[in-house]
């Protein structure tokens, strides 16, 4: 049975202390509580992952980074790569946020790169896609996320895909207030589900857990992940408060 995940994109938010604060409130929040078959994901900033994870150390939380390089190592000045993610204890990165393709130029042919380093090391994948409001408008949405999808993670074999998370977040919805209905996300997630088990097999694609971002919160939570697709959340905004965060995940349970 595939996983529920509930993931926390603090993006460049929180120095160390309050990185640490809120990954302590997140502790203390959902010590004791049952998790049914749910994963619950933190992604720091760069300079907060190993401070993080000790706070995390012996609780359910599992911390992963935003983004990473393609390359193993090199004169690749500001960048971090697979491997030192991996020798500091990281199992998983979030790759193809929005932000990343929109404010540092990130191609589906660059994601496919960094893809085959990430799962080359052993680290599992949360890749992210989704359309812009004028390919909603104009009725283009699935197919510009099937493009994002093929480009990016259909050259994979299938045994790739045990380490593959789907994070489908429509860029309108993000940061912006307004979350796609449950009904939109619903049929965009069978869409997605449906283009994976086309290119692999059913059964492969009924256990990829296939996550909602975009304007997520404790007050619309519940009814998003109602949906017989919507495996879990993406969560920005509603990630940096520890309250707003345990809510989304009991939303899932
Ligand atoms: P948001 O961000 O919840 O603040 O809309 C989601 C994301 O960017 O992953």
């Amino acid at each position: 049975m595939r996983s529920k995940i509930v993931a926390g994109n603090w993006k460049m938010n929180k120095d160390v202390t309050g990185s640490k604060e809120l990954a302590n409130g997140l502790v203390a929040g959902l010590k004791g509580k049952t998790l049914n078959n749910t994963r619950v994901v933190v992604a720091p900033t760069f300079v907060n992952l190993t401070a993080v994870k000790e706070v995390a150390e012996g609780s359910v939380i599992e911390v992963a980074a935003q983004n990473m390089h393609q390359e193993k190592s090199g004169a690749y000045t500001g960048e971090i790569s697979a491997e030192m993610l991996t020798s500091i204890g990281l199992k998983s990165v979030v790759l193809g946020h929005s932000e990343r393709r929109e404010y540092f130029g990130e191609s589906d042919a660059l994601l496919a790169e960094k893809v085959n380093a990430a799962l080359a090391n052993g680290l599992e994948v949360i890749f992210c896609f989704g359309e812009v409001l004028e390919d909603r408008k104009s009725g283009n949405h699935f197919s510009v996320v099937e493009a994002q999808i093929s480009n990016a993670l259909f050259h994979l074999d299938a045994a790739a895909w045990g380490s593959i998370v789907l994070a489908y977040e429509p860029v309108w919805a993000i940061g912006t207030g307004e979350t796609a209905t449950a009904e939109q996300a619903q049929e965009m997630h069978a869409f997605i589900r449906k283009i994976v088990a086309d290119k692999y097999d059913v059964a492969l694609a009924q256990e990829v857990s296939i996550l909602y971002g975009g304007s997520c919160k404790p007050g619309n939570a519940k009814e998003i992940f109602s949906k017989e697709d919507v495996d879990g959340g993406l969560i920005g905004g509603a990630a940096l408060q520890a309250e707003d965060f345990i809510a989304i995940i009991e939303a899932i349970q």
